[in-house]
C-alpha cells in the first residue's frame, strides 16, 4: 500500500549515546509530524537496541541498514533477520549502493535478502539506482528496472505491494547534486510498471534530499517519500524536512 514514508539512513554515524540524545530531541517535537506520515530511523546495528528502548511507545519505526539472508550460521560479522526482528526492527534497507560498491553485494544477493526479510515479517526498503555513467548514457531506467526485477524475482504481487523501493541515483548520493524531481518521477514510473504489485508499493527518492527540495519531490505523483542520508543526521533538520514535505496538506497526499 502506498504510504508517505521518510526513512533516515544514518549510515556509519552515531553510537549509543548520540542515538539516545538524537531520539530525545526528535521526539520532543514529533507531534507536529502528520499522523499519516511514517517515520523510520535506521541507526547502525550497535545502536539498535538503545534506539528501540527510546522509541518504545512512539510512532517512529526502527530500521536496520542491511542484514544477511540466512537465519544463523558461520557468517562472521553478519546479522540475521530474526536478530533484527527480536530487537523490534520493522524496516530493513537492502541493496544500498554503498553496500553494492564496497561490499560487493549483487542483485542476486539482494533478491535473497528481500525474500528473507519478508519471511521474517520485516519490510524491505530495496535500493535501486544507476551510476553517473549509466545515467549519462541514458540507461537509468533500464538499469533500475533490471535491479528491481531481480530483487523481487519469484515473489507474488501482494508481497511486492507491501515492500518499499528507494530510487537512489548513485551520482546524487551525498553529492549535493540532487536528481531533478520530474526526472526521478519518470524513473519511478518505469519501476512501478516493471512488475505487478509495484504500482501499490511505496517508492522513495534518495540522493541529497533536504528540507528545501523535499516538497518538489513529494509534489510528483510517483514519489511517496524519501530515504535520507546526510539531512537525517541532525534531529531538527530531519524533522523540518518531514514537515516541509507536504506543505498545507494537513498530513495527507493531495
Ligand atoms: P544523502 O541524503 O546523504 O545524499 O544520502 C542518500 C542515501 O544514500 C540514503 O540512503
Amino acid at each position: 500500500m502506498r504510504q508517505t514514508i521518510f526513512a533516515g539512513n544514518w549510515k556509519m554515524n552515531k553510537g549509543v549515546a548520540q542515538t539516545r540524545e538524537y531520539i530525545e530531541r526528535f521526539l520532543t517535537h514529533a507531534e507536529a509530524i502528520p499522523e499519516t506520515v511514517r517515520v523510520v530511523l535506521a541507526p547502525p546495528f550497535t545502536a539498535l537496541e538503545a534506539a528501540a528502548d527510546h522509541l518504545y511507545g512512539s510512532r517512529i519505526d526502527l530500521g536496520a541498514q542491511t542484514m544477511h539472508w540466512e537465519e544463523h550460521g558461520a557468517f562472521t560479522g553478519e546479522i540475521s533477520p530474526p536478530m533484527l526482528a527480536e530487537l523490534g526492527v520493522t524496516y530493513v534497507i537492502l541493496g544500498h549502493s554503498e553496500r553494492r560498491a564496497y561490499e560487493g553485494e549483487t542483485d542476486d544477493d539482494v533478491r535473497r535478502k528481500v525474500a528473507a526479510a519478508l519471511e521474517h515479517g520485516l519490510i524491505p526498503i530495496v535500493c535501486v539506482g544507476e551510476t553517473l555513467e549509466e545515467h549519462d548514457a541514458g540507461r537509468a531506467q533500464q538499469r533500475v528496472v533490471e535491479q528491481a526485477r531481480t530483487a523481487f524475482a519469484g515473489l507474488p504481487a501482494e508481497s511486492l505491494a507491501g515492500c518499499v523501493v528507494a530510487y537512489e541515483p548513485i551520482w546524487a548520493i551525498g553529492t549535493g547534486r540532487n536528481c531533478e524531481s520530474a526526472q526521478a518521477n519518470e524513473v519511478m514510473e518505469a519501476i512501478r510498471a516493471s512488475l505487478p504489485g509495484l504500482a501499490d508499493a511505496s517508492i522513495l527518492y534518495g540522493g541529497s534530499m533536504n528540507a528545501d527540495n523535499v516538497a518538489g519531490y513529494l509534489a510528483q505523483p510517483q514519489i511517496d517519500g524519501g530515504l535520507v542520508g546526510g539531512a537525517s543526521l541532525d534531529a531538527e533538520q530531519f524533522r523540518r524536512l518531514i514537515e516541509n514535505a507536504l506543505p498545507g496538506a494537513g498530513g495527507s497526499r493531495p
